[in-house]
This record gives structure tokens, C-alpha cells and sequence, in this order.
């Protein structure tokens, strides 16, 4: 970046690493009286409508689409930044009340670069933060907004993270979906025009995740440059990407601009969230592991971020809100018989909550439904061998419940119209301290009961009634709903730091590297299927490491679309996430499948740390192509697993070969089961044949490793 003459903060450069000066980058020209100047530029060739910029705002002649918008006391649209002073310190920033990376000056080499830029009129300062993680090849960034001035100025629009590109013909690539198909990767070329997705639900929602990635057009996984934003926030967001009138590029990302106006009176601050970005010129597979190692070690915190997680048996799709304590504890029998580490008690067991419609908000156990208190069930669990773990929805009350009936206002509604309903349920307002206490505390009284080890959070519904009784700036509520819920993520994870926390959001509707500061995992869909999964996993990992994405095997036709796929192969695609597990009544299963479960389990507890730290490689694309394929490799190659599944079958096919990425050069790998050696070359040039006619949804498995002698 470069501060130029009048004091603006240019952007020139952000690609393979470099030295010395880029400022011959952009370039000036007159444009015609349609691009405006700057007063004192005194020249047409100077405009902001058409130079690169670090931190473009509305209100001098940058007409594209902007990080900033403000608004002084008069309400008059408009402000003017130019550079005051900058500093570069040692260590990662991190940000008050918001989640965001870290990492070290002295085992990272982290540094942080400030840069200040104010509007003098207005009183207003802008601090740019910008942390350098090397090693690991990221750049974030993010803002903070100080009203210094003597009046109010409200803030229309801010965002956290732009690239300005003088030039380059690109396409963008986002991660769609719906609740029970998130994140399918959706690839189209940069055209003129602005091109967006973002959230207005209150969640950074299962429609588009706040990911993005710009690249050359023929970028493939090894090959082209791309750049990528992911935010670091669950709430409201926006990405774009703007083509403009002159070919050049913008990309940005941030809080959305919708249902947000935020207040600030003199000498108050708001902060833009951060936004991740790094860089690959080795194509896609080198930016996502930038990522999935940023993520893994610099956004997850606490002691599960590098330990094994407990495999384990989840109640849901078993029993629904059917259950007794006695068929828990005989699930927990059958999970510790089959070699399991965990039951998960999910939705039911409070209040009166025996469908959706009723309880949430009074967490207080359901001891006729359990057959005992909550502690004796926790001991009747442990005593057959496996861990306990339970379901909470602390976001949400129904209209019947307790907790609505004596404190009504405590949900987001506006007043003299009735809310919107989801799932019958009403959003609660943790923006606001009283509501976040009354539910931090119901939940420890439920953590306190006995030995809890696991805690699944759920967000089931989106905002609509954006009303909070705590204020009269409405703008501001979604904001702090977020800072409120971070600060009881916070308060949890200090006050239970062993607990494993799985986020959830009807499936994967908040699944965003935000959540991932306070808890190393998150319930990836709804949808269990193994042949759907196989998308929905694939489009994840390419900003997400496999570490974070919960994944559990559950019964054949599937609940949600009615396919079967192979126990085998259900098993090898759950088998690909961190948070590994079972979802069915094992009760009811045969011995054939009994037999292949104890193999599968068995098998995860030797690949987890592969799974949970290696490489990860996307051999072939599910959406397309007839076999799917991945890769886990340790980091210094000295061994694999490379899996495939049959995702097409034909009748007397052609043979497909499966074709590993990032073995060593020309040693030697010998496969485990087959006790067969490979020359690596060869391996990575032709690959290894599956079996001839294959049928659908047969997979394979095979562990490399690397002779070293
Ligand atoms: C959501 C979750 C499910 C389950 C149910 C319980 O839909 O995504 O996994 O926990 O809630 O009501």
C-alpha cells in the first residue's frame, strides 16, 4: 500500500511475495468530467473512482461500492479519510467482544500493522488493522471506527476487507445451498456489475457462507492464482465483487449494510469484524490448506483443538423426542459394546418438550421423561462405559413456555405486530445483559448437574422482528446480538474449558470461522446422506479444514431423501470429519453391520490425526466427476489416505484410477492393507486402478505410507 501525495491510502498489491515498491501500479489518466477529483487534486488525472484503495468510503468521489458510509449529526451522507500515522507492532491483534485469528510474535513471527486515517470535519478516525501470520501465509484484517468528533455520526455501512485489482479478468467462487445442502460450490466469471451474496437472516446462514474466492479464470485446484475472504462472524454479511466501468476488480467483504445503522456518540467505537484473506499462485489446493491451517491452529482455541474428539452416538435421527432414560442407557450400552466414546442426549429432555412446539427457554430436566434426575442418568451412562453430552437451543423460546410467559419482551418482536414464527419458535434477545444471564445461568445449572462433557448448540430459526425493548436505535440490534452471544461463548468456554462445544444451526446455518474461536466444531447438515454428504463436505473443505466438520453415520433409506448408500461407504465420508459419530438406533442394526461399525471405529482411531491435522486433497469433484476421491497427507508426506467412492456406476465400464497429489517425489509409499509397495511417481502420474465395474457407492480406503529405509 502507499500513502500518495493528498494523503490517501492506496492499495497497490497483494500476490506472490516481493520486494520493493509496486506504486507504478496504478495509473492516471484524465477521465472526462465523469470521474470526479478530489478539490485540491487540481488535475482531472487524479480520481478515487478509479485508484485502488485499502479502506474506500463514500464521500469523495468513489462512486463504486464502498467499506464505509456515514452519516454526521445533521444526517447528511459523507466523509473524507486521509492518512494520519501508522505503526507496526509485534504479535497478532485480536478484537474487543468480537471473535478473530491469533498467533504470536516469537513462535509465528505475527505482526500487526496499524494504520490511522481520519476525517477532520467530522471528527471521525478509522484504525486499519492488518495481522501477518507468515508461516502460514494470511493477511487479516479489520477496523475500528472512532467517533472523536463532538456530534453524533451514525454508521450506514462498514465493512472490514477490500482488494482493489487495476486489472484482470477473474472468476468468483461461492458456496450456496439450503438447510440440508450447504455450501455447494458455485464457480461463474466476473462480469461488469456488482455481484453479491450475503446474509440478512441474523445467521450467516445455510443460503451463502461468508467464504469467497477470487481467481484466474482457468485457476484450477494445482494451478492460477486466487484470493480469498472469510469472515470472521455469525451474523449479517455481505461479499461482493465489482467489475467497473474501466475492467478493473473490487472485492470486499464485511457486515451487511441491510437492517444495520449503528449510533455513535462522541468519543464511542464499533468494530468491523475481521476478515481472513490469503493467496495462492499453486491454485486452489494450495489456498484452502492457507486456510484449513489458519483455521485449525490460529482460530480454534482450547484443548480439543489438537486432541482427539470422543466418537459418538447422537440421539436425534435414533428417537426424535421418542425416548425414555432406560432406551439412553441402553443406547449407551450398545455404543460402548461397539467400541463408541459418547452418548449425545439431543432435543427433549426439558420442560415439556416432546415435539418442537413447546419448552425451549425453560431448561430445566424433564425427570418423569428420563426415569430419574439428570445426574443418575449421567451415572447410569458412564457406568456402560462411554461419556455424556447434551443439547442446548439457549437462542430461542417458544411462545409456551415459562420463560416467555413471565418475561414476554425478552423476545425480538416489534411492538403492535405479531413476529414471525420458525419452527414455532421466537429469537431471544441477547443483546441485552439480563436476557444473556437469566440463559447463562439456566445452562450451568444443567452443565452442573453431573459429569457433562459435550454440548451441542443449536440455532434453529432466522431474525425477522428486529426489535430490541433495550433501545430506541434499532439499527444497532443484530450487532450487539452478536457482541451477546460471543460474550456468553466466552463466558462457557472460561467457565467449562474441557467442555466440547459442537455448534449447530438447523445443520450447518452458521457454520463460519466466527464460531470457530469458541468451539473446534460444527454439525456440517442436516443431511446425512452419504452421496449428498459427499458435496456438502467437499464444498466445505474449500475454506474449512475436516477438523471442524461434524459428520455422523445414520440409517439406510435416509431420513431426508430417501437414498441408500452402502454402510461402507456412509461410514469412509463420515469418517472424513473431525467430529466423527453415529446417528441411528444401533439397537437395531444386524450383526453384519455391527461387525463393519467395530472395523469403522477402529479404523478412525488409527487415521483421526490425519484426518484432523493433515493435508487435505480433493481429488476429483463430486459433483461432476463419476468416482469421488480425497486425500489425507501428514504434512511431511511421510504418509496418506487416499479414499474413494463409486458415485456412478455403469455396467462393464471402463476402470477409473484413483490419482493421490502430494506424495514425495520419487520414493517409495507401501500401501497397509495390500502390504504392496508404489513408486510415488507413478502413483501421482497414472494412479491406482479401482476394481472393474465397480458398483454404485462402493468405496475404498488405502493407507500409504512412506518407506523411508
Ligand atoms: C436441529 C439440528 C438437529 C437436531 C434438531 C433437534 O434441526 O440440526 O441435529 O438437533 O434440531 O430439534
Amino acid at each position: 500500500m502507499h500513502v500518495d501525495d493528498f494523503g490517501y491510502l492506496l492499495h497497490l498489491y497483494y500476490g506472490t511475495r516481493s520486494e520493493g515498491t509496486m506504486d507504478y501500479l496504478p495509473t492516471y489518466a484524465d477521465r472526462s468530467g465523469c470521474c470526479c477529483s478530489p478539490h485540491e487534486a487540481g488535475t482531472r488525472t487524479y480520481s478515487l473512482d478509479v485508484l485502488p484503495q485499502e479502506f474506500p468510503f463514500q464521500g469523495n468521489g468513489d462512486l463504486r461500492s464502498t467499506l464505509l458510509q456515514v452519516r454526521d449529526e445533521s444526517g447528511t451522507f459523507g466523509c473524507d479519510l486521509r492518512y494520519v500515522r501508522h505503526e507496526v507492532r509485534a504479535g497478532k491483534y485480536g478484537l474487543p467482544g468480537l471473535p478473530a485469528s491469533y498467533a504470536d510474535a516469537d513462535t509465528d513471527g505475527a505482526e500487526t500493522l496499524s494504520v490511522t486515517l481520519a476525517d477532520e470535519r467530522i471528527g471521525l478516525e478509522v484504525e486499519l488493522l492488518f495481522g501477518v501470520i507468515p508461516e502460514i501465509d494470511i493477511i487479516a484484517r479489520a477496523a475500528i471506527v472512532r467517533n472523536n468528533g463532538d456530534g453524533r455520526v451514525t454508521v450506514e455501512k462498514l465493512q472490514s476487507a477490500c482488494l482493489d485489482f487495476v486489472a484482470g479478468s477473474f472468476d468468483v467462487i461461492t458456496f450456496n445451498g439450503q438447510h440440508c445442502m450447504e455450501r455447494k460450490p458455485s464457480r461463474q466469471h466476473v462480469l461488469p456489475g456488482s455481484f453479491s451474496v450475503g446474509s440478512r437472516r441474523g445467521q450467516s446462514s445455510h443460503q451463502y457462507n461468508p467464504f469467497m474466492i477470487l481467481c484466474d479464470r482457468d485457476a484450477t485446484e494445482t494451478a492460477g492464482r486466487a484470493w480469498s475472504m472469510s469472515f470472521v462472524y455469525s451474523g449479517n454479511f455481505k461479499a461482493e465483487v465489482e467489475q467497473t466501468q474501466y475492467q478493473q476488480i473490487r472485492m470486499q467483504m464485511g457486515l451487511s449494510d441491510e437492517l444495520f445503522s449503528y449510533p455513535l456518540e462522541p468519543g464511542e467505537q464499533l468494530v468491523a469484524p475481521e476478515v481472513i484473506m490469503t493467496y495462492s499462485n499453486e491454485g486452489l489446493e494450495h489456498l484452502s490448506h492457507n486456510l484449513h491451517r489458519c483455521i485449525r491452529r490460529h482460530v480454534c482455541r482450547g484443548p480439543w483443538r489438537d486432541a482427539p474428539r470422543p466418537i459418538l452416538v447422537n440421539s436425534w435421527e435414533a428417537h426424535y423426542f421418542n425416548f425414555t432414560g432406560d432406551e439412553l442407557v441402553r443406547l449407551a450400552e450398545k455404543a460402548a459394546d461397539l467400541g463408541m466414546d459418547m452418548l449425545v442426549m439431543d432435543d427433549g429432555w426439558f420442560g415439556a418438550r416432546d415435539d418442537d412446539c413447546r419448552s425451549l427457554g425453560d431448561w430445566t430436566v424433564n425427570e418423569e421423561k428420563l426415569g430419574g434426575t439428570l445426574a443418575q442418568l449421567i451415572e447410569r451412562v458412564n457406568a456402560t462405559g462411554v461419556k455424556f453430552g447434551i443439547w442446548v437451543e439457549p437462542e430461542m423460546v417458544n411462545e409456551n413456555s415459562d420463560l416467555f410467559r413471565a418475561h414476554p419482551d425478552w423476545a425480538l418482536a416489534i411492538p403492535g405486530k405479531q413476529p414471525a414464527l420458525g419452527r414455532d419458535q421466537l429469537v431471544l434477545d441477547f443483546s441485552r445483559k439480563e436476557v444473556r444471564d437469566n440463559l447463562f445461568d439456566q445452562l450451568c445449572r444443567v452443565l452442573d448437574q453431573g459429569n457433562i462433557e459435550y454440548l451441542k448448540w443449536d440455532f434453529n430459526r432466522s431474525m425477522i422482528d428486529i426489535y430490541s425493548h433495550a433501545t430506541v436505535d434499532q439499527g444497532r440490534v443484530i450487532y450487539d446480538y452478536y457482541l451477546g452471544l460471543y460474550d456468553v461463548l466466552e463466558r462457557l468456554v472460561q467457565r467449562y474449558p474441557n467442555l466440547l462445544i459442537e455448534g449447530c444451526a438447523a445443520g450447518g446455518g452458521r457454520f463460519d470461522a466466527g464460531w470457530f474461536h469458541y468451539a473446534p466444531q460444527f454439525w456440517t447438515s442436516d443431511n446425512t446422506d452419504g452421496h449428498d454428504r459427499m458435496t456438502i463436505q467437499y464444498g466445505s473443505s474449500f475454506g474449512y479444514p475436516c477438523s471442524v466438520m461434524g459428520a455422523h453415520v445414520s440409517a439406510c433409506p435416509n431420513e431426508v431423501n430417501g437414498r441408500t448408500v452402502s454402510l461402507s461407504a456412509r461410514g469412509l465420508i463420515a469418517m472424513s470429519g473431525g467430529g466423527f459419530g453415529y446417528e441411528l438406533d444401533l439397537l437395531e442394526l444386524n450383526d453384519r453391520a455391527c461387525e463393519i461399525i467395530r472395523e469403522q471405529i477402529k479404523r478412525y482411531r488409527s487415521i483421526e490425526g490425519l484426518v484432523r491435522e493433515g493435508l487435505y486433497y480433493r481429488l476429483t469433484d463430486p459433483m461432476s466427476d463419476d468416482v469421488y476421491a480425497w486425500e489425507f497427507m501428514a504434512e511431511d508426506g511421510s504418509e496418506a489416505i487416499v479414499n474413494a467412492v463409486v458415485a456412478k456406476a455403469e455396467g462393464y465400464g471402463e476402470a477409473r484410477y484413483v490419482v493421490p497429489r502430494g506424495l514425495t517425489r520419487d520414493a517409495f509409499y507401501r500401501e497397509v492393507a495390500s502390504d504392496r509397495v508404489y513408486p510415488a511417481n507413478a502413483l501421482m502420474d497414472m494412479g491406482l486402478p479401482l476394481p472393474v465395474s465397480s458398483a454404485l457407492y462402493m468405496s475404498r480406503s488405502y493407507h500409504f505410507v512412506r518407506v523411508d529405509e
